[in-house]
């Protein structure tokens, strides 16, 4: 396993950690334990959960119990800002409710500080000076080591790292977003930012859901027991006759790198300089262990640039 710095701190993660949202959904405590065993054996040290996953803090709870004996080894990376309860005193960046949250993700963790704290998302109602503020709180508090940001635009990075630079507040250290091979928005105007900025990227869907292992086929009901079986929103987003059509080109040239889907789903994030850790959720141990294996393909220029032509980039 290869370990990175995360964005401009000193915190050095695993090249390829674990998104923790099955958790509590579709994996129940032996599942969860047993998939976060595993990914400690095989080095992954970033644990990448949310206080809504579950949902409402199961996935949170499911962590904390797998990682009781082995909170040292682990990073744990969590969110506050969705909806923990109904009304307006249930979410947010407020400092109200910053206090309250992360006194809350302590206690179904399990734990007396986390890693890594980032903002699902921009809240529009919260000026960022606050929000901020809340977050430096926080971390002199102890019970916060470094904070992040996820699904900000990278004038919203820009603003936020300005407000704590300017204000002697912590800044943030990662930017988490969606990207994958299927979805390459990111690297206009959040990558920059991040880049300018300290900013570690971490990618989320970095599998499309499991789109991008290969395990889908075009024209067939999609594998009993997987993610998109299920249908529903992500389903209809994810298995489409373009992406199909990308993928079959990207089989083929991983197919004649040597290589198999997975490893070029993984290993071209991974490669990417401005990604820290490619937080790939998993249901089965087996699976995390062939995603960390996917993790050591390191992509030369060449093969980057088939990359970028395959999904229509300039190199
Ligand atoms: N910040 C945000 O707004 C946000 C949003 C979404 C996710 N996230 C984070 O990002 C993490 C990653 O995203 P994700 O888990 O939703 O999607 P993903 O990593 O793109 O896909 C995960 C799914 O892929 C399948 N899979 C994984 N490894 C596999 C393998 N080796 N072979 C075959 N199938 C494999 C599993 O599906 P099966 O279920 O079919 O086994 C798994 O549930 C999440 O867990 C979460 O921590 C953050």
């Amino acid at each position: 396993m290869e370990y990175k710095n995360l964005g401009g701190s000193g915190l050095r993660v695993s090249v390829v950690g674990l998104g923790c949202n099955n958790f509590g959904r579709r994996c129940d405590q032996e599942a969860t334990s047993a998939v976060v065993n595993k990914a400690l054996e095989v080095g992954v040290t970033l644990f990448d959960t949310a206080d809504v996953y579950g949902p409402r803090g199961l996935s949170e709870e499911y962590l904390g119990v797998a990682l009781k004996d082995k909170r040292r080894e682990a990073i744990i990376a969590t969110k506050f800002m969705g909806p923990m309860g109904d009304g307006p005193l249930w979410s947010g960046g407020s400092r109200r409710y910053i206090f309250d949250a992360v006194d809350a993700s302590l206690k179904r963790l399990d734990t007396d500080y986390i890693d890594l704290y980032q903002i699902h998302f921009p809240d529009v109602n919260t000026p960022i000076a606050e929000t901020m503020r809340a977050l430096d709180d926080v971390v002199r508090s102890g019970k916060v080591r470094y904070i992040g940001c996820s699904n900000f635009t990278g004038w919203q990075v820009v603003e936020a790292q300005w407000v704590a630079r300017s204000g002697h507040l912590s800044e943030f250290v990662s930017a988490q977003n969606q990207y994958n091979l299927l979805d390459r928005r990111i690297e206009r105007e959040l990558v920059p930012a991040a880049n300018g900025y300290g900013l570690g990227v971490l990618p989320y869907f970095p599998l499309a859901s499991g789109f991008l292992t290969g395990k889908y086929k075009q024209g067939e009901t999609p594998p009993e027991g997987t993610r998109l079986a299920a249908g529903g929103g992500m389903a209809d987003r994810v298995l489409n006759e373009g992406n199909f059509e990308t993928l079959q080109k990207l089989e083929s040239f991983a197919d004649s790198a040597g290589h198999t889907m997975l490893d070029l789903a993984i290993g071209w994030l991974a490669s990417q300089p401005h990604v820290s850790s490619v937080i790939s959720g998993a249901t089965k141990p087996e699976q995390v262990e062939q995603n960390v294996a996917a993790g050591a393909w390191v992509l030369n220029a060449e093969e980057m640039a088939k990359v970028n032509e395959i999904t229509q980039r300039p190199s």
